[in-house]
């Protein structure tokens, strides 16, 4: 049964779809959010490009929703991966663990990671969609579900912004949609394996995210 929220987030993505067409792309790391942003783009049969980042460095379980999702719905799941080149030049120089040493080392290695192969995707793209909730972070509750990129010159749309944690999970049970099984093990946001780790109670969303970094913005680079 649709509610009225799943109702609003159909809605949203039939217009961009119709006005964006194969110009609009969604990005997904499998994370509840993106799971449920997928199952509507999927069933819909909308024309939006759904991608992923691989950076190299994902856990094996999320490399098994990457496969379970492609076998649900039978859809394309466009892989992007980081430059052959910057990453043997960054291993060979320091190592395969710079990120721990420094806040500069750990954003050389997501810009390599991550921000270049975004950016890869997203050319050519008008409208990005992403899974990101404002209960994620203090940062995150500045947004809206429009909001717009202006380092990438395109429109940012945030659908499930004012979703909870709660209503998000609530449609991954109602239809069975495959999830990241590190989710049951205390992980609530899923990034690279050697910069996440689960979370204990009572500690926020984001703190198994580089969680050796005291600074309170934890970001990437691939949302500021
Ligand atoms: S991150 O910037 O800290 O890594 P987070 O894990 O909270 O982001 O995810 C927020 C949104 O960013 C996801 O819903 C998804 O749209 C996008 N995203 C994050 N990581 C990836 C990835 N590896 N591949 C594709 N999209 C991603
Ligand atoms: Fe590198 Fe860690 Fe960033 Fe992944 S999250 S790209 S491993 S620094």
């Amino acid at each position: 049964m649709e509610n009225e929220k799943t109702l609003e987030l159909i809605q949203l993505l039939q217009e961009i779809a119709s006005k964006h067409g194969e110009k609009a792309a969604f990005s997904t790391s499998f994370s509840f959010e993106d799971q449920v942003i997928s199952h509507y783009i999927f069933t819909l049969d909308l024309p939006i490009k759904v991608f992923t980042l691989d950076t190299g460095r994902i856990f094996p379980e999320t490399y098994s929703v990457l496969n379970s999702t492609r076998e649900r719905y039978a859809k394309t799941i466009q892989v992007y991966f980081p430059k052959t080149e910057a990453v043997e030049q960054l291993v060979t120089s320091k190592g395969a663990s710079s990120f721990y040493e420094s806040i500069d080392n750990r954003i050389e290695c997501c810009f390599i990671r991550k921000v270049e192969p975004l950016n890869r995707a997203l050319r050519n793209v008008n409208c990005w969609i992403t899974g990101l909730r404002s209960e994620h972070s203090e940062n995150r509750q500045q947004l809206s579900v429009y909001e717009w990129d202006e380092k990438r010159n395109l429109q940012k749309v945030n659908p499930l912004i004012n979703w909870t944690f709660e209503e998000v999970k609530a449609i991954i049970k109602e239809f069975t949609i495959p999830y990241n099984v590190l989710h049951d093990r205390g992980f609530v946001s899923i990034g690279c394996q050697p910069c996440t780790r689960a979370i204990k109670e009572g500690e926020n969303f984001r703190a198994g995210r580089w969680w050796w970094e005291s600074s309170e913005k934890k970001e990437c680079g691939l949302h500021g």
